[in-house]
């Protein structure tokens, strides 16, 4: 039997990259999705792709409303709710702590942060009446260490992985789990549109966003490869399947090792670097009279 077989799952963000992978493989698993995000044509495109197991409901995941009406259409359709993706999210902006701008901040926490706890929050209370439920939210390497993406973004994602701890033991008595995945870099949209790119045009780029990373990749992430929507998708599930039904509070970084420690071969070129620099240090040191 497929492992999420006629369970029924929430996807935010799934008109595009992480979200949209997520939601085809929950339906490839056997499960009834509902695809969340602003872009109706997007949406309804993608769930129609799935075929008749999925749907798409608009939701911006920062109103209240929305996100509660978003809940409502899973249980009105399929009487239960059995995960919640709360993955929805923007790009960061790259400015100083002293440009800080309180109105951009609120909008970063009002998505990433308030838009998370409302998914949570009445995704939760159909699986405290049910008694089980599996939420995953997605986090970032950004949101583990410093100067790999925007101020408010990476203080957001921050935020992320600790209201998923303390949403984690609230609701562990309800047989309720709570935890999140936190992808390094991913080729999807949210880099161009980062840049200002149209969101139709930066999806569209995303692949190239591979290229883009090499460097990076190279000189900091353990692993090779790149780290793809699928690697995401794949962990995500996990979470959501009774195959991780004791697991709840906790992160599943999938970013290649990045956030473990640079690749060794770059720390013994820089040993190397620095050895060769010392011995020239000594040689002039014992050539002097
Ligand atoms: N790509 C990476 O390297 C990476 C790394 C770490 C974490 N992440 C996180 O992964 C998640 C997905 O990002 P992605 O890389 O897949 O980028 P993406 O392709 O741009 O997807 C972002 C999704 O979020 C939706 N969205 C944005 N604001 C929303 C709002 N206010 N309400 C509802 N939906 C909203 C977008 O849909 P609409 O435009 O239709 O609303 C889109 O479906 C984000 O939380 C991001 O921070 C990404």
């Amino acid at each position: 039997m497929k492992s999420l077989h006629h369970k029924v799952a929430v996807v935010t963000g799934a008109t595009s990259g992480i979200g949209a992978r997520i939601a085809e493989v929950f339906a490839g698993e056997g499960a009834y999705v509902v695809l969340a995000g602003r872009r109706e044509r997007e949406g309804h495109e993608r769930a129609a792709a799935l075929g008749e197991q999925a749907t798409f409901v608009r939701c911006d995941v920062s109103l209240e409303a929305d996100v509660e009406a978003l809940v409502g259409h899973a249980v009105d359709r399929y009487g239960r709710l059995d995960i919640m993706v709360n993955n929805a999210g923007g790009p960061g902006n790259m400015a100083s702590v002293t440009d800080f701008d309180t109105e951009v901040f609120a909008r970063t926490m009002a998505v990433h942060v308030a838009g998370v706890m409302l998914g949570i929050k009445h995704a939760a209370r159909q699986m405290v009446v049910q008694r089980s439920g599996s939420i995953i939210n997605v986090a970032s390497l950004a949101g583990k260490i410093a100067g790999w993406s925007g101020l408010d973004y990476s203080t957001a994602k921050a935020a992320v992985l600790h209201l998923t701890r303390c949403t984690a033991v609230d609701l562990g008595e309800y047989q309720v789990r709570v935890n999140s995945v936190s992808p390094g870099f991913v080729p999807t949209g949210i880099f161009a549109k980062g840049a200002g790119a149209d969101a139709s045009v930066a999806d569209a780029a995303a692949p190239s966003a591979a290229a883009m990373f090499k460097p990076l990749l190279d000189s900091n992430q353990p692993l090779p490869g790149t780290v793809a929507t699928d690697d995401v998708a794949a962990a995500a599930l996990w979470l959501a399947g009774d195959a991780s039904r004791l697991v709840t509070g906790q992160d599943l970084a999938v970013d290649g090792g990045m956030t473990a420690g640079r690749p060794a071969a770059v720390s013994r070129a820089e040993r190397t670097r620095m050895r060769d620099h010392l011995s020239e240090d000594v040689r002039a040191t014992e050539v002097r009279p």
